[in-house]
């Protein structure tokens, strides 16, 4: 492990030299910028698991860039061989977390490369294989700042903005999918005012959310979940911006817990709510919100994590969801890479289609 001074530029990264994945460890944020060179598959895949790592499209990158470490470390000139090998490697990693489809969609891609090119030599396809990490890696960067552009078209200066957990730099590569908006504004030098939800159990929106804000110079307060109501009662609230981990094929949208709350209320008082999510992060396959598998985290991390003490009594019981689904009637718009949507998100996601080129999970097999 390696400290540094000051946030590194990229969040999620391919080392060549070292063969690492080198991540911001997200769970010393915000006391230290703690920064992890990763090698071992279990490193990779604790990492993940334990957030320390996080955001739908850093999990992706981070996978991808995990899976073409574990092909480099399979001695075989077999193809065979090295693509059952490779496909442990991939399921493994895909094992970490549940819910962002990002992971899956990384991943996916990663093995399209073994399979179309089961005629080159071990050694070229694992040469490919860099190069596909790496364009994910890089896609990523521009993806997300396409979304800035176009939700920066949503909101204007002196807006106040809400938003729930952390879809910022931290969460993707560089500039992040919800946060991107203002990141881009603060180059701009516009001004808004953000409320940033402190996000319970993990406090992704009082760690994360609110030092990269404040690290960018953005007026940022952060408020308890349950204050979203009244900031939008004060009138402190003119848009709502939010991430996304799973978008299902009718534009439900599932992303951290208490994400569907804000979208009601938000309703409620006329407030503009916002989701933004790169086309990776949409699953045509999965019709409804209904579909999406919820992961449920461990209970201490309600009952004791941040606490000095524990705070409920031993043995009681813990529902710890750590995703929820905004049903696709509360969102105003879909704000991708290729513009922002409107409803009805069955027709405006299906006319995406052909852009994007969806891939299915099975495209490959
Ligand atoms: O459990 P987490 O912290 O990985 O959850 C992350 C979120 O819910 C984010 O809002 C989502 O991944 C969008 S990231 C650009």
């Amino acid at each position: 492990m390696t400290q540094y001074g000051a946030t590194p530029r990229d969040s999620v990264a391919l080392d060549d030299e070292r063969r690492a994945l080198v991540i911001i460890d997200q769970t010393k944020l915000p006391r230290a910028v703690s920064v992890l060179s990763l090698t071992a598959q279990e490193e990779i895949y604790r990492a993940i698991a334990t957030l320390q790592v996080r955001g739908a499209p850093a999990i992706g990158v981070a996978a991808a860039i995990g899976v073409y470490l574990a092909a480099l470390g399979i001695e075989t000139d077999d193809w065979d061989k090295f693509y059952s090998r490779f496909v442990s490697a991939k399921q493994y990693l895909a094992s970490s977390r549940p819910t962002a489809v990002n992971l899956f969609w990384a991943l996916d891609r990663m093995e399209g490369v073994v399979i179309r090119n089961k005629n080159l030599p071990v050694s070229g396809i694992k040469y490919l294989l860099r190069d596909e990490a790496e364009r994910i890696h890089d896609e990523d960067i521009r993806v997300c700042r396409a979304i800035g552009e176009h939700g920066l078209g949503l909101i204007r200066d002196g807006w106040g903005i809400l938003t729930h957990c952390n879809a910022g730099r931290l969460a993707a590569v560089r500039y992040g999918t919800a946060l991107a908006p203002l990141h881009l504004g603060r180059e701009r030098g516009r001004n808004f005012k953000v409320f940033a939800d402190e996000t319970r159990p993990l406090l992704q929106g009082a760690r994360l959310t609110a030092f990269e804000l404040m690290e960018d110079g953005i007026d940022t307060t952060v408020i308890c979940d349950n204050t979203v109501s009244r900031v939008m009662q004060n009138g402190w609230i003119q848009a709502v911006l939010v991430g996304c981990d799973r978008m299902a094929a009718n534009g439900d949208a599932c992303n951290k817990i208490g994400t569907s709350g804000v979208a009601i209320i938000a309703r409620h008082y006329g407030v503009p709510f916002y989701v933004c999510a790169p086309t990776s992060t949409i699953d045509m396959n999965v019709p409804n919100g209904n579909g999406i598998v919820i992961e449920e985290r461990a209970a201490s991390e309600v009952t004791e994590m941040w606490y000095g003490e524990r705070m409920a009594p031993e043995g009681a019981k813990v529902y710890n969801p750590a995703f929820d689904v905004t049903p696709a009637d509360l969102i105003t718009a879909v704000v991708t890479e290729h513009g922002v949507l409107r409803p009805p998100y069955g027709e405006s996601l299906t006319a995406l289609r052909p852009i994007q080129g969806l891939q299915r999970p099975d495209q490959y097999r």
